[in-house]
């Protein structure tokens, strides 16, 4: 770890409650979580253990950047020494995993990467864990965020996935987080690790990497481009507002049953095609443009191979054992989130011109 970072952290270790580790807090949901935690637990000290790669931005945590209790590290989930140093220095009671790679298409294009950040990365970050806590695991927890998509798929109908269903993933990417939750999983069992485990459906919100569905076709609708759609746009995805999803873990982390899985969703599904219509609907409205102006932009594309139907969440157990369930509709949180988009043209056009990693490559071109 670079000596500034160890000195910021060790300045301001004895008087915390809890030293809370959360991976890929510079991503998409991991920014919402530290956020949440930052603010809400002022007597936590919370570090953000991020890479950086093309999906981690900074720019997304500007506003707690300066709380006292948060800290960044620039560093790999699978740097073996750099975790050691971390655990033992640093006295970490909590961890929070987010840190993977995330995008399916990606996953197709290059499977060893998701097998090396979301297996062999996870599998560091639990064996540094279980060394530095030595089987003293009083006050400790592992807590590893997963996806939905481990679950395989369902057909139309209205059966979802429970904590019950059998794994059956059919991406890379899913294989990945499965095999992911596989371990966490051993270590609770072969080691008495105190682990817990959530596996969310699509997240939507601020700060999410324009690669995704609703990120980039806001962007797509603001510069009058092509809206490319897989197949018939019929797969249908249950989607939750990524504050909601940062609420979850919150009340998992801290009430949650060790051992145990938690599904987190929506009970919001929509076909793909029909969410467009409404991003279009409420862009354009927005926007000043006509009603429908952007359907026009609609383009179907050759289908994601094996592009999974259905996704949907059972979150029942959640709700009935820790009383969480979604605060936003989804009518309100498309708004919140497209009004978002719009208002933050920067953000976006950064992001999507690469603007952000020339800026890390300066800042970090020493470490
Ligand atoms: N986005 C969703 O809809 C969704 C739904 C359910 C579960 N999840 C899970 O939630 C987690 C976060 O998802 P997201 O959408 O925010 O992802 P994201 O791609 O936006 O962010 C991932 C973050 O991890 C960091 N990272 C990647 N490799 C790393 C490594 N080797 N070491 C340290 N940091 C690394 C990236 O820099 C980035 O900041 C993932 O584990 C994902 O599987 C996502």
């Amino acid at each position: 770890m670079p000596e500034t970072d160890e000195k910021k952290i060790r300045m301001a270790t004895e008087s915390y409650k809890r030293t809370i580790l959360i991976t890929g807090g510079a991503g998409f949901i991991g920014s919402h979580v530290v956020r949440l935690f930052v603010n809400k637990y002022p007597e936590y000290k919370i570090i953000n253990l991020d890479k950086l790669t093309y999906a981690g931005n900074l720019a997304n945590l500007k506003d707690i950047e300066n709380k006292p209790n948060y800290t960044f590290v620039k560093g790999d989930i699978c740097d073996e020494s750099l975790l050691k140093d971390l655990f033992a220095k640093q006295k970490v009671d909590g961890v929070i995993h987010l840190a993977a790679e995330s995008h399916v298409d990606r996953s197709i294009k290059d499977p060893f990467l998701f097998a090396r950040t979301n297996v062999l990365g996870t599998l560091n970050l639990l064996q540094a864990a279980k060394e530095s806590w030595k089987n003293d695991y009083s006050g400790k927890l592992f807590y590893h965020v997963s996806t939905d998509e481990v679950y395989g798929a369902l057909e139309f109908d209205d059966t979802l996935f429970t904590e019950e269903t059998r794994y059956d993933p059919h991406s890379p990417y899913s294989a990945s987080k499965a095999a992911s939750d596989h371990f966490v999983r051993a270590y609770h069992d072969t080691y008495g690790m105190p682990c817990v485990i959530s596996n969310c459906s699509n997240n939507y919100g601020p700060y999410q990497f324009p690669e995704k569905l609703i990120p980039l076709f806001i962007h797509n609708i603001r510069n009058k481009k092509a809206l490319p759609v897989y197949g018939k746009g019929e797969n249908v995805r249950d989607w939750l507002y990524v504050e909601d999803h940062a609420c979850a873990i919150d009340v998992i982390f801290h009430k949650g049953r060790v051992g145990e899985t938690y599904n987190i969703g929506g009970f919001n599904e929509w076909t793909n095609i029909d969410l467009i219509k409404v991003m279009i609907k409420v862009a354009d409205k927005m926007l000043g443009n006509p009603e429908g102006t952007s359907t026009e932009l609609i383009t179907y594309v050759t289908d994601r191979a094996g592009h999974d139907l259905r996704y949907a969440i059972d979150a029942t157990k959640l709700k009935k054992e820790l009383g969480w369930e979604p605060s936003l509709q989804f009518e309100e949180g498309i708004e919140k989130t497209i009004s978002w988009y719009l208002d933050n043209q920067d953000w976006l056009d950064n992001v999507t011109s690469g603007e952000y990693q020339k800026y890390y490559e300066e800042m970090y071109a020493d470490r």
